[in-house]
């Protein structure tokens, strides 16, 4: 007596493939285990296909289209007022003044020294007070005044403390120089004693790798004693 037999799960799928397909009695396709992991190689070898082939089809120009869009969909405007001239710009939120300085406005004076507001070596003035560019966000200083060392002299029209600098060899590499200045010049309109431990508790921010502290103290003493 004939039964009428289902398949209760995709092992007997399996089973009953190859008696009937021996037997040639069998009308209905079966899926074989060898016929499905096929497929699914393929399917993987699609999706993990060199960006090359990608860049061959039409599709790949939109895609970059696309997301060079959103890249500058990311950016915010921001004005900025440095050393008295105003820059329109967009930027990344998370851009730090210093970077922005240096990056985007081609004000390379500023330097990048630890980038972690340790050494002083990225003091600028925001509306006449020295802060450390690298802990700042420059979306922040939206209408602020900004000063960096470009702006406070140039070869020709040095700023006193510039000129002190050179005078009293305040600087060795120089790579601390621009901030130790822009630090000085804050200095001659802050409340700070006369002494020169008063000028390094000052300045204690800016640090000199190359030990020119003495020198630099010189420096700054001359101007303060001239103001
Ligand atoms: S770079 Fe900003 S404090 Fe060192
Ligand atoms: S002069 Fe070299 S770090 Fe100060």
């Amino acid at each position: 007596m004939a039964t009428d037999r289902k398949p209760a799960s995709t092992t007997d799928l399996h089973e009953q493939e190859q008696p009937n397909d021996i037997g040639g009695q069998s009308q209905t396709p079966q899926i074989s285990r060898r016929f499905f992991l096929s497929q699914l190689g393929a399917a993987g070898l699609a999706a993990t296909a060199p960006p090359v082939l990608a860049a061959a089809t039409p599709g790949a120009a939109v895609a970059e289209q696309f997301s060079e869009t959103a890249a500058k969909a990311g950016t915010v405007p921001v004005t900025l007022k440095v050393n008295g001239k105003s820059h329109s710009l967009r930027l990344d939120p998370r851009t730090t003044l210093l970077d922005c300085l240096r990056e985007n406005m081609d004000l390379p004076g500023t330097k990048k020294g630890c980038d972690h507001g340790q050494c002083g070596a990225c003091t600028v003035h925001v509306n006449g007070q020295r802060v450390n560019s690298c802990l700042s966000f420059a979306v922040m200083h939206s209408g602020d005044e900004i000063t960096t060392i470009e702006g406070i002299g140039q070869p020709g029209h040095l700023h006193p403390m510039q000129a002190a600098f050179v005078e009293h060899d305040g600087y060795q590499c120089g790579y601390c120089t621009s901030g130790q200045i822009m630090s000085a010049v804050a200095v001659l309109s802050e409340h700070v004693g006369p002494s020169d431990d008063d000028v390094k508790q000052a300045m204690y921010g800016n640090i000199c790798r190359c030990g020119a502290y003495p020198n630099i103290v010189a420096a700054v003493q001359a101007v303060r004693r001239k103001a």
